[in-house]
């Protein structure tokens, strides 16, 4: 039996902000028990719903040096869903009101804490994993640390590390002086073949250097960041490191996401009866949402961090030229106020034809999932997405911009060879996008035979975990055996 600890800043379902939470909640429960006990590692926010911590056993607690400071650091555990998780607590790095704030000094004095306390507390709670499995910058120090721990004993001498990128746009990046402080590191880690990059100190970077193996989540992605333009200013360290590179696509969990067990939706539905049962959907969330109540108009829908990576500077420039159309738009989001603004002042300009609802909401996002027609995802990057498999699982068509994960797992519709589970443009062109939009929209209403057997297309693909647990599998045995 192996033995493999995730390590992250979110995850479903004690806490999210975006598809990092749900691949770390949602993977550790795909791989074969009989021969990995997965289990996982996050602090303890005190943002955390009440229902969450209540659940929280203590374990352990013990002085960390860190930062010039002696700190606490409390760990307590649970068990869901089969799952082991373990929380780190320390109120005066966690307590804030959301998981992410203040500056990016903040931040990375944050984790940087969390990364130290991750390994130190392997004895105390007597889990030496053999694999550390390390999500984004937020955790890249792991490796880090791990190097400069083997010099502490035996303990961490041979555990190995994976690293995953989510996103390569976020490194946690600060001034060298600052970080060596921070982090407790000596010089010797602050050098251009290690932590720093442009003469600051990089964290997701150390991360990349020290890990035995690196993975992106999906395969376009993998060779995306290879280049200038999606390399984020580290394109050169994952060309060399591109023999351990790997693009493994995320999975959903389908228990979580299946429309024909999902309680959060208005009438399940199934790849058999969705001609009669998923429009039902459609005029229950019209009616939720503020919209005119017409199940033949199209609906198109988005649930979106409202970000620059997700391609609203396209939406932006083109709203009004769409709103022209027979269509309405569904939009789910929080994120940057110009976004945020946008879509409301659309809600207030197109009344019944455009709906805006500027928070978070797990069950709404279902009910948007689950009763549109279209799903737009016009995305600068994408790493992988999951808004667009959780959008096919329900049989709304995506239409995205070929990047990324989006590339990977939306199939371009073919007229001539009815081929195709959606619509896809690939420059990042506001007009281009428009024209893809319209394309689907004739489809809609002309040939709506040819749009519902690309419904059944988008149903019966498999996004689930099944294949992609297979291969972090294939990777863990590379490092340790099986
Ligand atoms: P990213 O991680 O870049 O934000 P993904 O598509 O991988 O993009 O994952 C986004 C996740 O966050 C999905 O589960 C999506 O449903 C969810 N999400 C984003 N915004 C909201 C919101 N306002 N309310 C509910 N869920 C949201
Ligand atoms: C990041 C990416 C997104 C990906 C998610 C989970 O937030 O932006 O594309 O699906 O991580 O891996």
């Amino acid at each position: 039996m192996k033995r493999v600890l995730f390590a992250a800043s979110e995850c479903v379902p004690f806490v999210k902000t975006g598809g990092l939470a749900d691949v770390v909640g949602s993977l550790p429960k795909y791989f074969d028990p009989k021969k990995y006990d997965v289990r996982v590692i996050l602090p303890k926010y005190n943002c955390m719903f009440q229902q969450w911590k209540d659940m929280m056993v203590y374990q352990e607690s013990f002085q960390m040096d860190i930062n010039n400071k002696r700190e606490y650091v409390g760990v307590l555990s649970c068990t869901y869903d089969g799952i082991v998780f373990y929380f780190v607590d320390n109120e005066y790095y966690f307590s804030g009101r959301t998981i992410y704030e203040g500056d990016e000094k903040w931040n990375i004095e944050r984790f940087a804490f969390f990364s130290k306390a991750v390994l130190s507390v392997l004895p105390v709670i007597d889990f030496r994993p053999d694999i550390l499995h390390c999500h984004d910058w937020q955790t890249a120090l792991i490796p880090v640390y791990l190097d400069n721990f083997r010099y502490l004993g035996e303990y961490y001498r041979g555990i190995k590390t994976l690293m995953t990128i989510h996103n390569l746009k976020f490194q946690g990046i600060w001034d060298t002086k600052t970080v060596k402080q921070i982090t407790g590191l000596p010089q010797y880690y602050f050098v251009p073949d290690k932590l720093e990059a442009y003469k600051d100190a990089n964290l997701l970077k150390g991360g990349i250097v020290y890990a035995d193996k690196v993975t992106t989540v999906s395969h376009s992605y993998a060779q995306e960041i290879q280049t200038p333009f999606y390399g984020e200013g580290l394109h050169g360290l994952m060309y060399a490191r591109s023999n351990d590179l790997y693009g493994i696509v995320n999975g959903l969990d389908y228990k979580e996401f299946s429309p024909f067990l999902d309680e959060r939706i208005h009438k399940r539905f199934t790849v058999e009866n969705f001609r009669k049962n998923k429009v039902q959907n459609k005029l229950a969330l019209q009616e939720e949402v503020g919209l005119d109540q017409n199940p033949k108009v199209m609906l198109i829908g988005i649930v979106s961090r409202l970000t620059d990576q997700k391609g609203f500077d396209l939406i932006e420039c083109v709203l009004d030229e769409l709103c022209q159309d027979a269509l309405q738009l569904v939009v789910l989001g929080t994120g940057e106020p110009k976004y945020e603004n946008l879509f409301r002042h659309f809600a207030w300009k197109y009344p019944g034809q455009v709906s805006a609802s500027i928070f978070y909401n797990e069950d709404l996002s279902h009910r948007i999932y689950a009763s549109c027609d279209a799903f737009l995802m016009p995305s600068l990057f994408e790493p992988c997405g999951l808004s667009q498999l959780m959008s096919l699982r329900y049989g709304t068509i995506p239409i995205v911009r070929e990047t990324g994960g989006l590339k990977d797992t939306v199939e371009p519709y073919n007229e001539y060879t009815k081929m195709g589970t959606g619509f896809r443009f690939a420059n990042y062109n506001a007009h281009e996008m428009l024209d893809t939009i319209r394309y689907a929209q004739r489809v809609f209403y002309d040939k709506k035979r040819d749009w519902n057997k690309i419904v059944e297309r988008a149903m019966e693909q498999d996004f689930s975990w099944k294949n992609s647990a297979g291969k972090y599998e294939a990777l863990y045995k590379g490092l340790v055996g099986s």
